[in-house]
């Protein structure tokens, strides 16, 4: 018989009550297109989101990030939001078009004169910067001279990378150079439900490169040009990749969709080159000469953090020639793949509850994530740069928004982050998606994920019960028991 057996039924439970390790950095995450807003405003040139944006078709109901949630001119109050909340640190993304319109050359004075005061103000607050250089918005300009598919751009990166450096390095120590590479090549590049909306899977495979490669030489950009070195990292959206069943097709699948998903940016980054395998799965469609020689060590930096940016996991099968195939991978309608030299896989959504994106809630999937990346590579200390959820927020009569699904899904991912610290992965922080309502790209401003919720016609602030929440934890450094891990009953629609 166990001591659990044989304590009374009326004992009070033990504390459930989970504490994170000191130091722990808790965060929220925007990026520059999603909030910014002021899109022809002191300089600034488009970006190709702006572009498809205005692209009838391409966006739901024909958004845009023209205004966004104008954090261009809000920011003082936002950082005032995040200093009430009680945030550590604040991941945002620079606007390149903003800062260099043209994507070479000199640099608009003005618009990096927003970045410098959005950084005085969060470190006034004494919330750190954390910087991301590419979330997404590449210039027009350089896309018009051939995009991530061309060599040139990665060049082009690394300059902006210097650029910024030198205009922001006495105050931010924390950079991150992409965000996401996965979703520029092969949304963007692939399946095209991202900008630019090409749909050409050899593109898409030389941007992944051109991406990666752009990664390398920024990093050593930054080294050079930061007074300390910086505290370097990429973030990842990691596919935490599961077979459908146990069959060999099926592992089969889920190897394929790891060698193109994750393999991809973690082999040349991390591990000297890019996995055989892959050459091998996309043969059909490239002999990759575009590799040139010395680019895996280029790409090879030494980085101080890797971001993990997780939402739900990646259940793939193998399909027969002929079979009717499910292409459920929560990317976004397209005829168009963004998984080349996977087309025999199938995608599927797992059962039971959902966020608004239609993505199963699973946090077992961040939990084996990062205990698995993180026995991986041991010397490299993991940061969740992403997680958060989607959810139809209601606005009571009072203008407060009640959203215990929001609390339900960060508090069941923060208890799977602590599981795995306590299993030995190395995580330091964790960023809450996002800290306002957003321009949610292909889905326009109709998927609110923000901690505050944003009126769309007035551009008020309100923050939502899951902020105030998320402000409880990150004050004790705390995750109590009391968080509910099943949705409440949503109140009723107000008419
Ligand atoms: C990630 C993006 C971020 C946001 C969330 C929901 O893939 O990095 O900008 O759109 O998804």
């Amino acid at each position: 018989m166990t001591a659990s057996e044989t304590r009374p039924l009326t004992a009070a439970a033990p504390s459930r009550a989970r504490k994170f390790p000191s130091g722990f950095m808790w965060g929220t995450a925007t990026a520059a297109y999603q909030v910014e807003g002021a899109a022809c405003v002191d300089g600034r040139t488009p970006s190709i989101w702006d572009t498809f944006a205005h692209t009838p078709g391409k966006v739901f109901e024909g958004h845009t990030g023209d205004v966004a949630v104008d954090h261009y001119r809000r920011y003082r109050e936002d950082v005032r939001l995040m200093s009430e909340l009680g945030l550590d640190s604040y991941r945002f993304s620079v606007s390149w078009s903003r800062v260099q319109p043209t994507g070479r050359g000199p640099a608009a004075q003005k618009g990096l004169d927003f970045y410098r005061r959005l950084v005085d103000e969060l470190l006034t607050a004494g919330i750190e910067p954390a910087l991301t250089l590419y979330h997404w918005d590449l210039p027009q300009e350089l896309e018009d001279a051939g995009g991530w598919p061309e060599r040139a751009t990665a060049e082009r990166f690394a300059e902006y990378a210097a650029l910024l450096a030198g205009a922001l390095g006495d105050r931010v120590e924390r950079w991150t150079t992409l965000n996401e590479p996965w979703c520029s090549a092969f949304l963007g590049y692939g399946s095209g439900v991202h900008a630019p909306g090409r749909t050409d899977p050899v593109a898409a495979l030389r941007a992944a490169h051109h991406l990666n490669l752009g990664h390398g030489l920024a990093v050593q950009a930054l080294r050079a040009a930061l007074p300390s070195g910086g505290r370097l990292a990429v973030s990842l959206n990691l596919h935490e990749v599961r077979p459908l069943t146990a069959s060999d097709a099926d592992r089969e699948a889920a190897r394929r969709i790891d060698a193109v998903g994750n393999r991809i940016w973690l082999g040349p980054m991390l591990e000297g080159g890019y996995p055989e395998d892959l050459f091998a799965d996309t043969a059909r469609l490239t002999d990759w000469s575009f590799v040139q020689d010395g680019d895996e060590a280029a790409i090879g930096q030494r980085l101080d953090w890797l971001g993990v940016n997780y939402y739900t996991p990646t259940v793939v099968s193998e399909v027969a020639a002929g079979e009717a195939k499910p292409q459920e991978d929560g990317h976004g309608d397209s005829a168009y793949s963004p998984w080349p030299g996977a087309d025999d896989v199938a995608f599927h959504r797992a059962p039971g509850e959902r966020t608004a994106m239609g993505w199963p809630v699973d946090p077992s999937g961040l939990y084996d994530l990062l205990t698995r990346v993180s026995a991986r590579y041991p010397d490299l200390p993991l940061v969740v740069s992403e997680n958060g959820a989607a959810y139809e927020d209601v606005v009571g009569p009072d203008g407060s928004v009640e959203d215990p699904e929001r609390i339900a899904y960060v508090h069941a991912h923060l208890k799977a982050v602590h599981r795995a610290i306590a299993d030995g992965a190395d995580v330091r922080g964790y960023f809450l998606w996002s800290l306002l309502d957003n321009f949610e790209w292909a889905y326009g401003y109709a998927k609110r994920f923000g901690a505050v919720h944003v009126d769309y016609e007035t551009l008020e602030r309100t923050p939502k019960a899951s902020a105030r929440w998320y402000a409880g934890v990150a004050r004790t450094g705390e995750l109590p028991s009391a968080g509910r891990e099943k949705p409440a009953r949503r109140p009723r629609e107000i008419r």
